[in-house]
């Protein structure tokens, strides 16, 4: 994408916003990963989400500092795509009682905040290319590729987790 300086004005407020909305988004997933550890009963799960909040409370670190560099506060502006996403969440967890359920609906749910975050992080990283911040965009590449490793563990615990489901109730009608 070229753009001329008349755009870069633009583009680094559209950026400021969006780096806003990360963080809210970050502290949101943060706050919500140890439900979701409670949740599970596949230990693989557990840990993979232990992990993964620990990982999740350094983004939060991460882009706070870039939030302050850029602005001088820390202030966030509201995600909704992301309460949306935990709403959801939580609405699937309710209607899952049966454990090996509850497991893969945790896994489907988590997946689907991973796949926000790659396109959030994946569009953040290359507009701080743009606007010429090397600094910025390394950091939010190494935050991508954790959100990419960790939709990558999920992915490998859902095939444990779902032959081990009890077929009858996983998929019968
Ligand atoms: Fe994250
Ligand atoms: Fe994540």
């Amino acid at each position: 994408m070229k753009l001329f300086s008349e755009n870069i004005e633009d583009l680094r407020t559209l950026y400021i916003t969006s780096l806003k909305k990360a963080l809210d988004m970050e502290q949101k997933i943060a706050k919500a990963l140890p439900t979701m550890i409670e949740k599970s009963t596949d230990p693989q799960l557990a840990t993979a989400f232990r992990n993964h909040l620990t990982e999740t409370q350094q983004h939060v670190a991460k882009v706070q500092t870039m939030v302050r560099d850029a602005t001088g506060d820390d202030s966030t502006s509201t995600c909704k795509a992301i309460s949306a996403l935990i709403t959801e969440a939580e609405d699937n967890i309710k209607d899952a009682a049966e454990p090996s359920i509850r497991d893969i609906t945790l896994i489907a749910s988590a997946q689907q905040v991973e796949h926000h975050e790659i396109a959030v992080y994946g569009t953040l990283r290359t507009w701080a290319e743009l606007l010429g911040q090397d600094g910025a965009a390394n950091t939010l590449e190494s935050i991508l590729e954790e959100e990419k490793n960790a939709d990558k563990l999920l992915s490998d615990v859902a095939d444990t987790v779902n032959t081990t489901a009890e077929p009858r109730t996983a998929y019968s009608r």
